[in-house]
C-alpha cells in the first residue's frame, strides 16, 4: 500500500502564538482572551477572516503552548442543535479528565443553520450562556444574518488577509527544513498566486517541491493543471444540467478564453451525450457559436461574446432530454496545442523567409513561394556543405533556424 504522506500543512503548523505569521494582533486578542477568560465578559470569541489565514491553527497553538484540552466541534457536520448539544453541552461544563484546562473550539460555523426549527446557530448561543471554558467561533463572515443573535454575544475578532510576503517567509522555512533545492522567485510566485491562502500555498509546495527541487518553469505545470481543473468543473455543470440558468454560469470562472471552451465542448460532448437527438441538437447550438465567433473576429462585435458563451453553455444543456447518468473523464482538446505547433513552425519558416528576403531584396511573400523551397530542399539533402555553410553565414541563421531546414 502507498504510504500516506503528512500534509506539510500539518507538519509545519504553527506550535506557539509566536510562530504565526502575520497575525500579531489578532493572536494577541486571542491569547488574552484565554488567559482572562474568568473576566470576560463575553464567554466566546468569534474569529473571522479568509480561508487559510490561521483561524484554526491560531486556537490549536494557543492550546499547544497554554497546554490546555481542545474540544473541536466541526460546525458543519453537526447541523442540527441536538448534535451541537451533545458534544459540547457537556465539554463545556465538565472538567477535564486530567484536571487541564479546556478550549472548546466550533470550527467553520458558516455551515450551521441559523433558522429557529433546525436550531444549530440558537443552540451555541445558550451554551455560550453558562459555560465554564472559553469558547472560540471561527468564520469567513461573520456578518450574515444568521449569525446576528451570536454576533452580540461574541467578541469578535478579524484575521485579515495574510500578505503575500508572510506567505513567503513561511514557504522559505519550509523549503528550507525539507531541504528543497529552489529559486526564491518560484516561491516568491507561489505566495503570490493564491493569494494569501496559507494553506493552498503550502500544498501547492508540497506538491510541487517534495521532489528536492523547485524552478520556477515547475509552475508552469500548477497553472495548467488548475485551468484543466476549471474547465472540467464548468464542462460537468453543462453537461449535467438541463436548467440554462445554471448552465449559463458555467464559464464565468475559468480563466481560458470562450475560443478554447468551444473546442472543449465539441471534444467532449460526444463522449457524454448518447442519443442522436441530444447530439444533434447540441452540434447545432455548437456551430452557431461558431457562427457568432466568425463574426466577432470579422466584424469585432464583441457584444456578440455572451451569445457564444450562452450556446456554448445553456445551448448544450438544454439540448439533451434528460441528464446521462454516468461519469465521464473529460478530457483536453488536442486542438489548440497542434495549431500552436504549427504556428511555432510556420513562424520559424516565415522568419528564415525574411533573412532571405532582406538579402535577396525580394519581398517576404516572393520568397515563401519561390526561394525557400529550394534552400530547404538544399540543407535537407545536405550535400556541399561548404556551399550550404556559405549561405547560412550569408542569411545569418541561427542554430534554431538551421536544424528547422536540416529537418
Ligand atoms: N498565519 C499563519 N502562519 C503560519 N501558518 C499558517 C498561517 N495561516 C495558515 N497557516 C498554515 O495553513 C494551515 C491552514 O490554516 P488554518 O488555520 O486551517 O486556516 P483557516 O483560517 O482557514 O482556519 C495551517 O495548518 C498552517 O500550516
Ligand atoms: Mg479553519
Amino acid at each position: 500500500m502507498k504510504e500516506r504522506v503528512k500534509p506539510w500543512t500539518q507538519k509545519y503548523a504553527p506550535k506557539s502564538i509566536k510562530e504565526l505569521q502575520g497575525q500579531d494582533k489578532a493572536a494577541a486578542d486571542l491569547k488574552r482572551f484565554v488567559l482572562n477568560f474568568k473576566n470576560e465578559r463575553k464567554k466566546a470569541m468569534f474569529l473571522h477572516g479568509p480561508t487559510g489565514c490561521g483561524k484554526t491553527c491560531s486556537v490549536y497553538a494557543l492550546a499547544d503552548e497554554m497546554d490546555l484540552e481542545t474540544v473541536e466541534l466541526n460546525a458543519s457536520d453537526f447541523r442540527t442543535g441536538a448534535s451541537i448539544a451533545s458534544v459540547i453541552g457537556i465539554a463545556s461544563k465538565q472538567m477535564s479528565l486530567f484536571g487541564k484546562g479546556k478550549l472548546i473550539l466550533i470550527d467553520e460555523v458558516d455551515g450551521v443553520s441559523g433558522t429557529k426549527d433546525r436550531g444549530g446557530i440558537p443552540e451555541i448561543c445558550r451554551i455560550i450562556e453558562d459555560t465554564s471554558f472559553p469558547i472560540v467561533i471561527t468564520a469567513n463572515d461573520p456578518f450574515d444574518k444568521k449569525f446576528s443573535a451570536l454576533r452580540k454575544k461574541t467578541a469578535l475578532v478579524e484575521f485579515g488577509v495574510l500578505q503575500s510576503s508572510d506567505v513567503f517567509e513561511t514557504l522559505m522555512k519550509i523549503a528550507d527544513l525539507e531541504n528543497i533545492d529552489y529559486e526564491e522567485d518560484a516561491l516568491r510566485a507561489l505566495s503570490r498566486r493564491t493569494g494569501g491562502d496559507m494553506r493552498s500555498a503550502i500544498n501547492d509546495l508540497q506538491m510541487l517541491g517534495s521532489g528536492g527541487v523547485l524552478k520556477c518553469k515547475d509552475l508552469d505545470a500548477l497553472s495548467d493543471r488548475e485551468r484543466v481543473e476549471e474547465i472540467t468543473t464548468a464542462l460537468t455543470k453543462i453537461f449535467k444540467t438541463t436548467d440554462p440558468v445554471i448552465a449559463r454560469k458555467s464559464f464565468d470562472t475559468v480563466s481560458e478564453d470562450l475560443n478554447h471552451c468551444i473546442l472543449w465542448v465539441d471534444e467532449n460532448l460526444p463522449k457524454e451525450y448518447e442519443k442522436a437527438a441530444d447530439l444533434a441538437r447540441a452540434y447545432d447550438y455548437l456551430s452557431k457559436a461558431n457562427i457568432m465567433n466568425r463574426r466577432i473576429m470579422r466584424w469585432q462585435h464583441w457584444r456578440f461574446l455572451t451569445y457564444v458563451n450562452d450556446y456554448i453553455s445553456a445551448g448544450v444543456a438544454v439540448s439533451k432530454d434528460e441528464k446521462y447518468r454516468k461519469m465521464v473523464d473529460y478530457v483536453r482538446t488536442e486542438r489548440p496545442l497542434k495549431i500552436y505547433i504549427a504556428n511555432r513552425k510556420y513562424q520559424k519558416r516565415l522568419a528564415i523567409c525574411e533573412k532571405i528576403a532582406e538579402k535577396t531584396h525580394s519581398s517576404k511573400k516572393e520568397v515563401v513561394k519561390s526561394t525557400y523551397p529550394y534552400i530547404k530542399a538544399m540543407f535537407k539533402k545536405g550535400k556541399d556543405k561548404a556551399v550550404l555553410s556559405k549561405i547560412a553565414d550569408e542569411l545569418v541563421l541561427d542554430g534554431d533556424e538551421l536544424e528547422y531546414l536540416k529537418r
